[in-house]
């Protein structure tokens, strides 16, 4: 058994290693579950050495909340800022006083990189361990935040390899990626909090957390693009000096470009201008730098600026703008969404006169009014967003918004929807940040919307019949519903503008062949809430007839892979209401053929299990295990239901407020009846779910292997022969490593089945995988 000094420090170098190609490089090299398990074996080690716990260590980024704020930091060398460009003939100046200033007429080499938007920082490295982290502050005296930029995993704690100075200061930018920032921003939302205005104001706000756990738990990066003090030699060139700091693992810009001249500067500059929206990043502008140190000296500074680098800005990606109103506009499923409309503002680069609001809690949260001065942000290609109220300008002129009565186009009442929610064995509803017109398809908005949506390619694809042309059906009152389409003439169509022989007879034929048409195809025409492409296929591949499709409770809707209690009554209120039933009915009235598969899906057959029926049946304390206990001593529903109370006095393992919820559950009729409906529906549809429990013993071939999917599947999605796999008891995950026991590669199969094949990973194709359902006795449905 080797040393367990030896052990540490060989765990330790490999984990700072692939936490650089992860976090530096953003090309990892094992997987996430190898990383964690080295991270443990390091954590139990030091656990039983604790003496060889050292702060470089891995496992010690995260540390104790200080007791006091933060303290003072004085810089050995100031932090500088930089003067702004905002044309060519600012840079052309720009480039024209460092040639002045170095008296040459020959063409200057220049370093360009991006100016990130986020905070500055210094790290300090002894011995090349992190010793000291602290922000920029004025300049010349920062805070010490050390035990935060400990937690950013792109900033190495120890630099790698040899040749660092003992001591050396970086400098760089901290900031937050924008999906890290859209991902927090959507939690916090979500959950009823605080949202960030910018990844610039979020970055900034996780850094000065007294806490490192918060910061920690927050998508932060670094990249470095300059130094501070330093004891040792360091090349002349700026780029230079970079590639070695990247060498040491810290993490430089991947855009960094060493140019000649000022053509190619201004090259650059456009080249990353037309890169902004798609970088995953928010960036500013672009930097240059002189690169030669030695010319930086000679051009020194003005006042606190050098004269060997400035900042070309891009249009800035925040304005303040007036909130003229909000509109409400009416989608496909009747949602009204709020749409501010603004005094038009240049932001982002474009001029923008509406943005979004998302919906009622959003404006409520930022407490916007009509004619309030508001922030509007535009990052990328998403549309434009209102972040804040400039509440100091608010005259009292201002007028709230609220959401009309009535649908702005049809006159029809707005309803806000619900949420359903489950947890602990209950369900509970609540009111939910939508709100939606009850007019459905008498409403013209939805029902032009609807007809969009039934006509595209992936729903009925009927060819030839576009926007415009359906407004005007609608307008003229040809078309009131789906069905109405099967009855067009081609008189009626030829009386539509841009409509002439040859194309009125060919939507007429392509209106007929529609007729034929597959049932998920149908289902995703419908255009039922949150039921997309792949939640349609499901319900058609496993429900095997529009029939039960229209009749499936709730519960058992959420028996199909992927579909959550949300969907489920969605689906099930959207199937149950009066005028969805008749525009079913109608377009099967007018020929409309569904290919359909009478039976029910096997993969679905064995998902039901008595405790699972009884988990989600709400019952009062009573959770997993409490229902297993339940469906174990029973055995099935009749004699659970029909249990008295000395009987469920003796089950054993169940807490007495576990009995006391089922009694009372027993003592409602209503709740009876409920759980035999859902029963009856099982065996109705197949779901022979009693005999299940040995029926899945057997099925779990696969238990203990890990399976991995790659390229395409032509028979089924991804998430159906997940779920088979799944059945059969293996574990399928994301990535290939060499506990992987099988790798299923359909066509465009890439990086995944090198690496199977490089680690001697057994490989199969689609035709060898479902065979091997089929011995199983499932098949993709
Ligand atoms: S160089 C003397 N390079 O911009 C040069 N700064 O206005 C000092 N920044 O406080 C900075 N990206 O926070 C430099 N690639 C980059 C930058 C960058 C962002 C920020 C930095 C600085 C501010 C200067």
């Amino acid at each position: 058994m080797e040393n367990p000094q030896n052990q540490i420090k060989q765990l330790r170098e490999q984990l700072s290693l692939h936490a650089y190609k992860y976090y530096v490089l953003d090309d990892p090299e094992i997987t996430d579950a190898d990383y964690d398990r080295l991270y443990q074996q390091l954590e139990s080690l030091e656990k039983a050495h604790p003496e060889l716990i050292t702060v470089d260590s891995p496992t010690q980024r995260v540390g104790a909340k200080p007791d006091s704020g933060f303290s003072e930091v004085q810089h050995e060398l100031p932090m500088l800022s930089l003067s702004n460009q905002f044309d060519d003939q600012g840079i052309a100046a720009f480039y024209q006083r460092a040639q002045e200033g170095l008296e040459t007429q020959d063409q200057l080499s220049i370093s360009a990189e991006p100016k990130l938007d986020g905070l500055a920082v210094s790290l300090l490295y002894e011995q090349g361990v992190l010793v000291r982290g602290a922000t920029r502050g004025d300049g010349t005296t920062g805070e010490d935040i050390t035990l935060n930029v400990r937690t950013i995993k792109s900033i190495p704690l120890k630099l790698m390899g040899e040749g660092w100075p003992e001591r050396l200061e970086i400098r760089g930018e901290i900031y937050m990626p924008k999906a890290g920032f859209d991902a927090m921003n959507e939690r916090a939302r979500a959950a009823g909090e605080k949202v960030f205005v910018n990844p610039r104001n979020a970055a900034a706000g996780s850094i000065r957390q007294l806490d490192p756990k918060i910061t920690a738990s927050r998508p932060l990066e670094f990249c470095c693009y300059g130094l501070g003090t330093s004891s040792g030699e360091l090349p002349d060139s700026y780029i230079e000096t970079q590639r070695r700091l990247s060498s040491w693992g810290v993490k430089i810009s991947p855009e960094l470009e060493q140019l000649d001249g000022l053509d190619a500067c201004l090259d650059y500059i456009s080249r990353l201008g037309a890169r902004r929206d798609s970088l995953p990043y928010d960036i500013d502008g672009v930097v240059l730098k002189i690169d030669s140190r030695d010319q930086q000296s000679v051009l020194g500074f003005r006042s606190r600026d050098p004269r060997w680098a400035t900042a070309y800005k891009f249009p800035a990606q925040e304005q303040s703008t007036r909130l003229i109103a909000v509109d409400f506009q009416v989608g496909r499923t009747g949602a009204v969404t709020p749409v501010a409309r603004l005094e038009p503002v240049f932001v982002g680069g474009v001029t923008v006169s509406n943005a979004t609001l998302h919906n009622m809690d959003e404006i409520a949260r930022l407490d916007v009014r009509a004619g309030d001065q508001v922030i509007v942000r535009r990052a990328g290609d998403v549309i434009p967003q209102i972040v804040k109220v400039v509440v100091e300008q608010r005259t009292g002129e201002e007028t709230a918004i609220s959401v009309p009565d009535h649908c702005p186009v049809c006159g029809s009442e707005i309803e806000r929807t619900r949420l359903v929610k489950r947890g602990k064995g209950k369900e509970t509803h609540a009111e939910g940040a939508i709100y939606r017109c009850v007019g459905r398809l008498a409403c013209t908005a939805q029902l032009k919307q609807a007809l969009i949506h039934f006509v595209s390619r992936k729903a009925m694809d009927i060819d030839g019949l576009g926007e415009k042309a359906i407004e005007m059906l609608v307008d003229l009152e040809l078309v009131r519903s789906p069905a109405d389409l099967y009855r067009l003439t081609k008189d009626q169509v030829l009386g539509l503008e841009g409509y002439a022989e040859t194309s009125a007879s060919n939507l007429i034929n392509a209106i007929a062949d529609s007729k034929q048409v597959t049932l998920a195809r149908f289902i995703y025409a419908l255009g039922i809430p949150e039921v997309g492409e792949e939640t349609a296929r499901i319900l058609a591949s496993h429900l095997g007839t529009l029939e039960r499709v229209r009749k499936a409770l709730p519960r058992t809707l959420v028996c199909l892979p992927e579909v959550g209690l949300e969907v489920a009554y969605e689906i099930y209120h959207f199937c149950q209401d009066s005028h969805n039933a008749e525009v079913m009915d109608n377009l099967l009235n007018e020929g409309v053929e569904l290919e359909q598969q009478t039976e029910i899906a096997n993969s679905l057959k064995a998902c039901m299990t008595l405790d699972r029926l009884i988990n989600q049946a709400a019952i009062p304390s009573v959770a997993e295990t409490g229902a297993k206990q339940l469906a174990d001593y029973f055995g099935t529903l009749d004699a659970f239901l029909q249990t008295d109370t000395d009987r469920l006095a003796s089950v054993p393992k169940l807490s007495a407020r576990g009995k006391a919820g089922v009694a009372a559950k027993l003592a409602d009729a209503d709740w009876v009846e409920e759980q035999r409906q859902f029963e009856a529906q099982l065996l109705e549809f197949g779901i022979h779910w009693e005999s299940e429990r040995a029926d899945q013993t057997e099925a779990q071939s696969l238990a203990g292997e890990t399976w991995v999917l790659t390229g395409t599947l032509e028979s089924m999605g991804r998430n159906e022969a997940k779920a088979l796999l799944q059945q059969l008891g293996a574990k399928v995950s994301g990535s290939v490593s060499a506990k992987t026991s099988v790798l299923v590669a359909g066509p465009g199969a890439g990086s995944k089945l090198t690496k199977a094949e490089q680690l001697g990973v057994k490989v199969i194709d689609e035709a060898q995988f479902i065979a091997m359902l089929e011995s199983q006795g499932l098949s993709s449905s």
